[in-house]
Formats: C-alpha cells, sequence, structure tokens
C-alpha cells in the first residue's frame, strides 16, 4: 500500500454572542480589568447563552469545518470530541454531534485529557487514517467551563470562556499533514486542577452542591509552574521527532491559558513571540478549543500558508501535556454551487431521521412498552 498521510482539509469554529470583559467582572468579583490583563494578557470572553451547550458549540464549529471541504457528513468514518465540559457524563457528547449532523457512518467517542484533548485527539485521528483503518475524520475541541466556574471564585472565575473549534482530517497521498506527535502525562498531579465532584468519587449530594464541589479548583501557582516547563520541552521533542530544527517552524500554536506562560515558552525556546498564534484577549482560556480556535483565525485571516511548519502545543488538567507538529498543505478543492446545495440538503435530511428515529421509538414504546420485561 502507498505511504497515506493526513491532512487538514477543513476548519471551523464556533463562540457564543455573549461576551463578558474583563470590568464586567469587575462588578461581579473583587478584581479589576488592570490584575485580569497584567496577570493573563485577558480582557474578555465569550460565554454560552441560554441553550447553548457543549453540542450546540460543537455541531456549529463542525459544520463550518465540513462546509470548507469536498466531503459530507455522510462521509465521515470517526468522529471525536475533546472536552473537560461534556454535554453528559453519559451520552458522549460526540454522539450527539453524529446524529445533529448526520454522519451516518461514524463511530463516535468523546476524549478527556484536558486541554491538551484536541492534540491526544489530532493523534489518534491521524493515526486511524494512515494505517489505512478510516479515510475522512471530524475531531472537535469544545467547551462550557462558564457553566462550571465558581462565579464567586476569582482565582477562576477570570480565566475561563466558552468555544468549540474543529478540523477535518483526509487521507491522502501528498507528503505532509500531521508528522508527529508526544503525548504526556503525570496523575501525581491530579488535584491540582480538578472538578471533583458528580463522578465516582464523590457522586452528586447536597453537601457537593452546597461547597461548590461541581465548579472548577485550582492551584494557579503550581499550574503555572508545570505548563512553563512543559510547552518548551514538549515543543523541543515533537520538533526533533519531525527531524526539523526549531529555525524551521513557522507558527507554534500554544494553549491559549496566560500570556505569560506563553511568553515563558518563548523564552525558553528562544523563538521570537511572533511566531506564536495568540488570541487568549479576546477569548480567554476555552481549555481543549483553544488551539483549534486560534488555528481557525490564523487560516481565516490568511496567516498559515502552504508549506509552513506547525506546532501545536498544549498542557492541562491530569496533568496532561503534548505537542504535535503538522505540515501544512493547503487542501486542492473546488467547492461548486450544486455540493453546497447537497449538503444543506443532507444537513435538513439528517435532522428529519432523527425526529423519525426518536418518533418510532416513542410509537415502539407505546406498542411493546418501555420496559424490556414488556418486549417479550
Ligand atoms: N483579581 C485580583 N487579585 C487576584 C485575582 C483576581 N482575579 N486572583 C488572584 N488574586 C490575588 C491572589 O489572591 C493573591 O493575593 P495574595 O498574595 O494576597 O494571596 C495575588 O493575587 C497573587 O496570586 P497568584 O496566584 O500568585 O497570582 P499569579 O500571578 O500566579 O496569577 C493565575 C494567578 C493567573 C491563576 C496564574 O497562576 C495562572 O495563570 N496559572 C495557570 C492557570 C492555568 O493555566 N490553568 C488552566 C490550565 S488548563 C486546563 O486544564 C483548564
Amino acid at each position: 500500500m502507498a505511504k497515506r498521510y493526513a491532512h487538514v482539509t477543513g476548519w471551523g469554529m464556533a463562540a457564543p454572542d455573549r461576551i463578558l470583559t474583563n470590568d464586567d467582572l469587575a462588578r461581579m468579583v473583587d478584581t479589576t480589568d488592570d490584575w485580569i490583563l497584567s496577570r493573563t494578557g485577558i480582557s474578555e470572553r465569550h460565554i454560552a447563552e441560554k441553550g447553548e451547550t457543549t453540542a450546540t458549540l460543537a455541531e456549529n464549529a463542525a459544520l463550518r469545518a465540513l462546509e470548507s471541504t469536498d466531503i459530507t457528513a455522510k462521509d465521515l468514518d470517526l468522529i471525536i470530541v475533546a472536552t473537560s465540559t461534556p454535554e453528559y457524563i453519559f451520552p458522549s457528547t460526540a454522539c450527539i454531534v453524529q446524529d445533529q449532523i448526520g454522519a451516518t457512518h461514524a463511530g463516535a467517542f468523546d476524549l478527556s485529557a484536558a486541554c491538551t484533548g484536541f492534540i491526544y485527539a489530532i493523534n489518534m485521528a491521524a493515526q486511524a487514517i494512515r494505517t489505512g483503518s478510516i479515510e475522512n475524520a471530524l475531531v472537535i475541541g469544545a467547551e462550557t467551563l462558564s457553566l462550571f466556574t465558581n462565579w464567586e471564585d476569582r482565582n477562576t472565575c477570570v480565566l475561563f470562556g466558552d468555544g468549540a473549534g474543529a478540523f477535518v482530517l483526509q487521507a491522502s497521498d501528498r507528503p505532509g499533514g500531521v508528522l508527529t506527535c508526544i503525548m504526556r502525562s503525570d496523575g501525581s498531579g491530579a488535584n491540582l486542577l480538578s472538578l471533583p465532584a458528580g463522578g465516582s468519587k464523590l457522586p452528586t449530594t447536597h453537601e457537593t452542591v452546597d461547597k461548590k464541589q461541581h465548579t472548577i479548583q485550582m492551584k494557579g501557582r503550581e499550574v503555572f509552574r508545570f505548563a512553563t516547563r512543559v510547552m518548551a520541552s514538549a515543543t523541543r521533542e515533537a520538533v526533533s521527532l519531525a527531524e526539523w530544527a526549531l529555525d524551521d517552524v513557522t507558527w507554534v500554536i500554544p494553549h491559549q491559558a496566560n500570556m505569560r506562560i506563553i511568553e515563558a515558552a518563548s523564552r525558553g525556546l528562544r523563538m521570537p513571540l511572533e511566531k506564536f498564534v495568540i488570541n487568549l484577549s479576546r477569548y480567554g482560556n476555552t481549555s481543549t478549543a483553544s488551539i483549534p480556535i486560534a488555528a481557525c483565525e490564523a487560516l481565516q485571516s490568511g496567516r498559515i500558508q502552504d508549506g509552513d511548519n506547525l506546532v501545536l502545543v498544549g498542557f492541562g488538567a491530569g496533568l496532561t501535556w503534548g505537542a504535535l507538529t503538522l505540515k501544512w498543505v493547503s487542501p486542492e478543492r473546488k467547492i461548486s454551487r450544486a455540493a453546497r446545495r447537497r449538503r444543506a440538503f443532507l444537513m435538513l435530511l439528517a435532522r428529519m431521521r432523527s425526529f423519525v428515529r426518536r418518533l418510532i421509538r416513542k410509537i415502539e414504546g407505546l406498542i411493546w412498552g418501555t420496559s424490556s420485561g414488556d418486549q417479550r
């Protein structure tokens, strides 16, 4: 079999319309615009409104990513949603997206690796493509961190925002695409950044709710120290595996957590800050959505060009961290108006199919009863 490569052929992002500024936050907790901006680099963040969830943001990003390709949702073999704020513990958010976009031939699952999730997920999808097991994958990073934030805790509530970003990956015999990836973890730091309650260790009780244990808990200084250590080392490892020199890198797309962490990575790598794609001032930390959102903005503005060497690098709860190299090859495509119309029609069909399936299950329930015992 000829050598196969996994290329990013489509990209899309979604962020809620509602914006929360630092001044808005200063009216909610004891903080100032100056403190937040100087300590984090964040000016504002997007916050989900009623009806906006991780799945709706993921779905919107996915549709935009598919729109820029020559395939439809029916051609997808795999959907991975990287998220720490899923729609439910189960079913997976990926299955909700699969149903909504009509990806009737795709396997779908969620991946939990906090802010490193998108890097892990791209690596999983690229491996499956390169081995020949699948042709087309959709990888989404999506979060609604605002729904898991303690809005009375100034240590955390100023940091996070909501959003989603998606990549379509496709098999190709053109050299390039996803090249190397390193994935690392250290569970001894699990307590540094966590959402303690709602799982098997601390099931939901009145007490867990009263103690706000369903919101993000973070030891900021320790996470900061860990992050500044691993961003540079992970980048070096992935770059060396790709047999590049650091000078060969055109763009680093880092996890957007804190400007000071990105500056430390730039110093550690002796790489100018101008090579880093940075947009955290407008989004805050959107966890696993931050890298694809930054990538989408850089692609849409034309900053990333054919032949560029990219490094995606991130860190997060777990602890987890990782870096991935990608040789950017601009997709060859001509999307006709007929193809666009077909896509819109298939989307409508997907919604109708989902509705009809639910209806059939309801009718079956009425005829046969809803418990398995009744179905004998
Ligand atoms: N406004 C004003 N003062 C504040 C605020 C605030 N919003 N937050 C904290 N402070 C105070 C603290 O109470 C502290 O006061 P004290 O000295 O009287 O105790 C003082 O500011 C300094 O606090 P530090 O924690 O030392 O501040 P630091 O410079 O470390 O910045 C920050 C804090 C921004 C949280 C930083 O540590 C950081 O970015 N850490 C990494 C966090 C991160 O990246 N988390 C996400 C990981 S990814 C994921 O998986 C979601």
